[in-house]
């Protein structure tokens, strides 16, 4: 199975997510789980109109806690039937937000209680210690994604041969052959360099997912 998944960000408002949705066309290919990951207050509005277009849902982040008093925390148990997928420790997360490895631990034992699949973002050179703060008994359910700093939103992705070595790696130190996909600058003129990767099982595509028309020419490219 090859995962394309749409990271939207902090981008769109209601109006403009509906749009998207309206203007986007992609054939449906039985190997392509397309995901579209858009902004929390999105996601229960889009539900039926993504599943028409073949689109599953993912969250872009969880609270790294239960239900309870924590206030502007969005609940694992709250997205249970409204996505299938969450993105967990994206490096914007990371960086801006003060993530540490265990705050992503924790989302990911948060996510996987209520049988989310979490999509969890690692880079160089932390990656070990990034995988290795994830208990064990979780490794299997992942969906890793590689995403160099230096590839997100510069323009300049990753060597495809290099991300296809770290995708071996992230195998190797899980002892688990999981499905790793990259992140980086991928486009509709590159995706086929990354797919063509044995190690890669997908992308995670910022910048070339917020124009429907864009996205639909690297769902083709990748087909
Ligand atoms: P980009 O973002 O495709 O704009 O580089 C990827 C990501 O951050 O998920």
């Amino acid at each position: 199975m090859t995962y394309l998944i749409a990271n939207w960000k902090s981008h769109k408002t209601i109006v403009e997510a509906q749009h998207w949705l309206d203007e986007f066309s992609a054939p449906p290919h039985p190997d392509i789980n397309l995901i579209l990951a858009p902004p929390f207050p999105h996601l229960t509005a889009l539900k039926q109109a993504a599943s028409s277009h073949g689109l599953s849902l993912a969250a872009q982040d969880i609270s790294p806690f239960p239900d309870g008093a924590y206030t502007g925390a969005v609940s694992a148990r709250q997205l249970e039937g409204l996505v299938e997928y969450v993105l967990l420790g994206h490096s914007e997360r990371r960086r801006y937000f003060h993530e540490t490895h265990q705050d992503v631990a924790n989302k990911v034992a948060q996510a996987l209680s209520v049988n989310l699949t979490p999509i969890v973002c690692i880079d160089q050179p932390y990656l070990s210690a990034q995988l290795s703060a994830i208990e064990p008994v979780y490794w299997p359910h992942l969906i890793v994604a590689y995403e160099p700093l230096s590839a997100i939103g510069t323009g300049d992705p990753e060597d495809p041969s290099r991300a296809n070595t770290v995708a071996r790696q992230v195998k190797d130190i899980l002892s688990v052959d999981v499905p790793v996909i990259y992140g980086g600058s991928a486009t509709s003129d590159n995706i086929g360099t990354f797919f063509s990767q044995p190690a890669l099982a997908g992308a995670l595509i910022g910048q070339s997912s917020l124009d429907p028309h864009t996205f639909a020419d690297l769902v083709k490219s990748s087909l």
